[in-house]
C-alpha cells in the first residue's frame, strides 16, 4: 500500500479527467486498481484531509487511463474485471463484457420458476465469462447446469468465475459449437438459455470502435441478418429440451417478432417478448409444446 496526500490525490484525479472519459470509467479504475472504493472516493471530497492509501502508484494509474482514452480500450479489458449483478469477474479480450441488460435474463428465470427449491436441469449455450450460469448456480443451489462455449480460452476464465465466486459443484462446462456438447442430454433440460452472437453484418462494420476493435468477433456477429445462431439454436432446441421446457434468448432490438415466427413455426408455445429497462424488446421466450 502506497500512502499520499489526499490533497495530492485530488488534484491528480483532477488533472486525469480533464484529459477526457467519464467518470464512471475512472471511478471503476480506482476500484478495480487502485483499491479506493466510490464511496470512499466520496468521502474524499467532502474530507480532503490525511492520507490516502493506495494499491498502485498514480503513475502506474494514469498510465491505465491514458491507455483506455487514447486506444478507446474499455476500462474492463485494461483491469481485467467486469462487475455484473453481484459479482465480480474476471474478463480478457476473448470473452465479452457482460452487459447490464443481460442481467435482467436472471429475473426472467426467477419469474418463471419463482423461488423453487426442487431439482431443475438448466443449460447455458454460449457462456463467455459465465455471468448468467453462474448467478442461476448461484441463486438455485439445487439445481444443476451445464455451460457451454464454442471456445476453450473463453471456458477456462468462466470456470474461474465459477470457482472464485462460490464453492459449490452445481455447475459444469463444456466445449463445443451450440448444442454438440450437450448431446447425451438429449430431452433432458427443464431451460435452456442463450445470448448468442446477435448483431447483423451491416450493423457490426459501425459499431462503436471500442467494440469492433476489442470484443471478440465471434461473440457479436450473427450472419447477415444476425439470426444465423439463433435460427440453429432454435431448430434443435425440440431435440434437448423436456416437454414443457423453456427456452430463453437475448436478441438484437428489432428481432423479437422474427424470433416468435421461429419459435411458433418449431411448436413453441407460451411465447413472449419481454423487454429490457429501456422498453425494448430484448428477449425472446418460449415452452416448448
Ligand atoms: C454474446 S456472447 C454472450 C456471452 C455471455 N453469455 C454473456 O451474456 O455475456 C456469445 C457467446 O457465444 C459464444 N459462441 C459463439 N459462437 C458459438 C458457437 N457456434 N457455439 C457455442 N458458443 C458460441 C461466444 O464465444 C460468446 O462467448
Amino acid at each position: 500500500m502506497l500512502s499520499i496526500p489526499v490533497k495530492e490525490f485530488l488534484l491528480w484525479k483532477k488533472k486525469q479527467l480533464s484529459k477526457g472519459g467519464d467518470l464512471q470509467s475512472f471511478v471503476f479504475l480506482l476500484d478495480c486498481i487502485g483499491g479506493i472504493s466510490a464511496s470512499h472516493l466520496n468521502l474524499l471530497n467532502i474530507n480532503p484531509e490525511g492520507n490516502l492509501y493506495l494499491k498502485k502508484n498514480l503513475d502506474f494509474l494514469e498510465t491505465i487511463w491514458e491507455d483506455h482514452l487514447i486506444k478507446s480500450l474499455p476500462i474492463q479489458y485494461l483491469c481485467g474485471i467486469a462487475f455484473w449483478r453481484n459479482l465480480r469477474l474476471k474478463v480478457s479480450n476473448k470473452v465479452l463484457i457482460p452487459r447490464p441488460e443481460t442481467e435482467l435474463i436472471v429475473d426472467i428465470v426467477s419469474k418463471i420458476f419463482g423461488k423453487r427449491s426442487q431439482k431443475l436441469f438448466f443449460a447455458e449455450l454460449g457462456t463467455g465469462s459465465g455471468a448468467i450460469s453462474i448467478a442461476l448456480a448461484l441463486e438455485y443451489p439445487l439445481w444443476e447446469g451445464i455451460a457451454t462455449d464454442i471456445n476453450q480460452d473463453v471456458l477456462e476464465i468462466a470456470t474461474e468465475n465459477y470457482i472464485n465466486s462460490c464453492s459449490r459443484s452445481n455447475l459444469r462446462f463444456y466445449c463445443g459449437h451450440w448444442w454438440t456438447p450437450l448431446e447425451s442430454f438429449m430431452g433432458k433440460l427443464d431451460l435452456a438459455i442463450s445470448n448468442p452472437p446477435y448483431i447483423p453484418k451491416g450493423t457490426y462494420e459501425k459499431l462503436p470502435k471500442e467494440v469492433k476493435k476489442f470484443e471478440p468477433k465471434i461473440a457479436l456477429l450473427g450472419g447477415d441478418d444476425g439470426l444465423k445462431h439463433i435460427r440453429e439454436i432454435i431448430q434443435q432446441a425440440p431435440l434437448f429440451l423436456k416437454d414443457k421446457g423453456w427456452l430463453i434468448l437475448e436478441n438484437h432490438f428489432d428481432q423479437g417478432e422474427k424470433i416468435k415466427q421461429l419459435l411458433l413455426k418449431n411448436k413453441f408455445t407460451s411465447i413472449e417478448i419481454v423487454n429490457d429497462l429501456s422498453g425494448i424488446g430484448r428477449f425472446t421466450i418460449g415452452r416448448y409444446k
